[in-house]
């Protein structure tokens, strides 16, 4: 049985991180943990509880809502306070405040933590912005997935056409590049390529292509922790 391993997988938004996390994960048997559902979860409790975006009021609201990831046949599903919201944390609302909820320094220490607790025993794989570089630096293997910007726009808009909302390009593009740099930017855990990441481009990959790579990748170390364990580090 090789050992349940810690894979993490960063990137900005729309390089392909989900679909591939999710792949890798039913491919392996893991648990897969998407973080940017659980940013967006606290950012949708935001607006529907009208909070204002200070530092107090979110440090608040973070503490008193409950966020869960469950797997169903539909894939995987966000609850925030026990009501499913894996639809409603896509819509426009969400997306265009998620950066400056996501930027609160004590809303980001809540859920690492919680994301520490889902993942400390392994067998997961788990994807968002800081993965390889705050929650799991010592992860077994780390991916930093990047594409073009033309690329991650036109598959922004046909995920969401595949949601039945209608966007245009050129502002998807604009808002991708604005949340790049948001998410770039900010002074707790910014979007960086990991230390030890294994840098994969998208661009001109298909998604089997790049959920290949990640399980060669975790294959590879599973053998070298196999043949370690098994006659020692010579
Ligand atoms: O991957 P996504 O688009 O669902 O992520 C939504 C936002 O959450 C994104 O703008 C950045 C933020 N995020 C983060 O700051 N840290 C993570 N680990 C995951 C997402």
């Amino acid at each position: 049985m090789p050992v349940p391993i810690i894979i993490t997988i960063d990137g900005p938004a729309g390089a392909g991180k989900s679909t591939t996390a999710r792949k890798v994960a039913e491919h392996l048997g893991y648990i897969y943990i998407d973080t940017g559902a659980m940013y967006r979860a606290v950012t949708l409790a935001a607006i529907e509880s009208s909070t204002a975006l200070t530092t107090e009021d979110l440090c608040a609201l973070v503490t008193n809502v409950t966020i869960e990831l469950r797997t169903d046949d539909r894939g995987q599903r966000t609850l925030l306070n026990g009501v499913d919201v894996s639809d409603r944390i896509r819509q426009p609302d969400v997306t265009s405040l998620v950066s400056r909820v996501s930027a609160e320094p004590c809303v980001r220490e809540h859920l690492v933590a919680l994301q520490r607790m889902m993942g400390q025993h392994g067998g997961v794989v788990m994807d968002g912005r800081d993965i390889g570089s705050v929650v799991f630096p010592h992860a077994h293997v780390k991916v930093y997935l990047v594409a073009s910007i033309a690329e991650r726009a036109r598959r922004r808009v046909q995920d969401l056409t595949a949601l039945g909302q209608h966007v245009n390009l050129d502002e998807v593009i604009a808002q991708i590049a604005e949340r790049d740099r948001l998410d770039s930017s900010r002074q707790t855990s910014p979007l960086i390529k990991p230390d030890g990441a294994v840098e994969i481009d998208t661009t001109h990959r298909t998604i089997d292509e790049q959920v290949d790579d990640i399980i060669q990748l975790a294959r590879n170390y599973q053998k070298a922790y196999h043949y370690i364990t098994t006659y020692g580090n010579m």
